[in-house]
């Protein structure tokens, strides 16, 4: 068997790799709704009726400490924020809205930056300072992502102020998916789940390997397929092209399953 050279391939590659991208979009834009969803849903009428305690109905490592002041609030605007951060990087990915309402897309982009930011140093608060933590090796790797993000969104953040657009664009691209990374452990998790019919290599404390695969996955599988795609998308290979595309169709498959898996598992059981 030999390898097809680029000019036998029977598709548009760069076609395949566009609409394979767009696919994978829709997937996400899906599930981030529903995180949305269910983040409004949960805390948000639990936090505007004043039942904190209620935070506390599904399974959470901490969540509502009565008499922990400090560590209550933080918990409250950061559980709510992350729905504020999810509509925002959300927008920011659809085309039409960023082409037809620049003024829209440059506050959206303003509030998802400093959203995301927000997002990381209250994380990093609740981790370290309030000690809400399941293993070593999970706080480990959520701190990595917290890091990845505080990077990320300064460096999106100066190109565009800069006016350096294609390098704001890359760098909105990658915050993008590491800001995604607590939504990408949902997904990646109940698809393991799904896919395996059982918790396979997993354990309470998310310590087990297929958690921490998981775990460090959920923001550098990403970050990986998104290089990939970015390549693929810039070159005139047309072989990597249709790898990338490959790929990104099988990462659009995984993510709806992943979808599928937290929504009936881990959020409509509590709604
Ligand atoms: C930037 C994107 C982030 C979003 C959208 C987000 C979202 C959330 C949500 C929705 C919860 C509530 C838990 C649940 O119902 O499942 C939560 C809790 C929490 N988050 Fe984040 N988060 C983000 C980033 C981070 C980071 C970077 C860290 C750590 C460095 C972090 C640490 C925590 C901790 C410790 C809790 C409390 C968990 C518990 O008590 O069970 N988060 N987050």
């Amino acid at each position: 068997m030999s390898i097809p050279s680029p000019r036998s391939l029977p598709l548009d590659t760069g076609a395949a790799l566009a609409w394979t991208g767009r696919l994978w979009f829709i997937v996400a834009l899906v599930g981030q709704t529903a995180f949305i969803g269910f983040i409004l849903a949960f805390y948000g009428v639990r936090t505007a009726t004043g039942d904190f305690a209620g935070w506390n109905d599904k399974p959470l490592i901490d969540g509502y400490i009565p008499g922990d002041r400090a560590g209550n609030i933080v918990f409250a605007a950061h559980v709510l924020l992350a729905a504020v951060v999810t509509v925002c990087g959300l927008m920011q990915l659809i085309p039409g809205l960023r082409r037809r309402w620049a003024r829209l897309h440059r506050w959206t982009g303003r509030v998802f930056l400093a959203m995301a930011i927000f997002m990381a140093l209250s994380g990093i608060w609740l981790s370290v300072v309030r000690e809400t933590r399941l293993s070593e090796i999970s706080a480990v790797a959520i701190l990595v992502n917290a890091m990845l993000i505080l990077i990320f969104a300064s460096l999106a953040w100066r190109h565009a102020v800069k006016r350096r657009f294609e390098r704001h664009r890359i760098w909105a691209m990658r915050a993008f998916m590491v800001v995604s990374g607590v939504w990408f452990l949902r997904i990646g998790l109940m698809g393991w789940v799904v896919v395996n019919r059982a918790p396979v290599g997993m354990t309470d404390d998310m310590s087990g390997p297929a958690d921490i695969v998981l775990t460090f996955g959920s923001y550098l599988i990403p970050l990986a397929i998104l290089e990939l795609y970015v390549a693929a998308g810039k070159g005139a290979n047309s072989v990597l092209k249709a790898s990338a595309a490959a790929l990104v169709l099988a990462a659009a498959a995984f993510t709806a399953i992943g979808v599928f898996g937290t929504v009936t598992l881990m959020w409509a059981p509590y709604l």
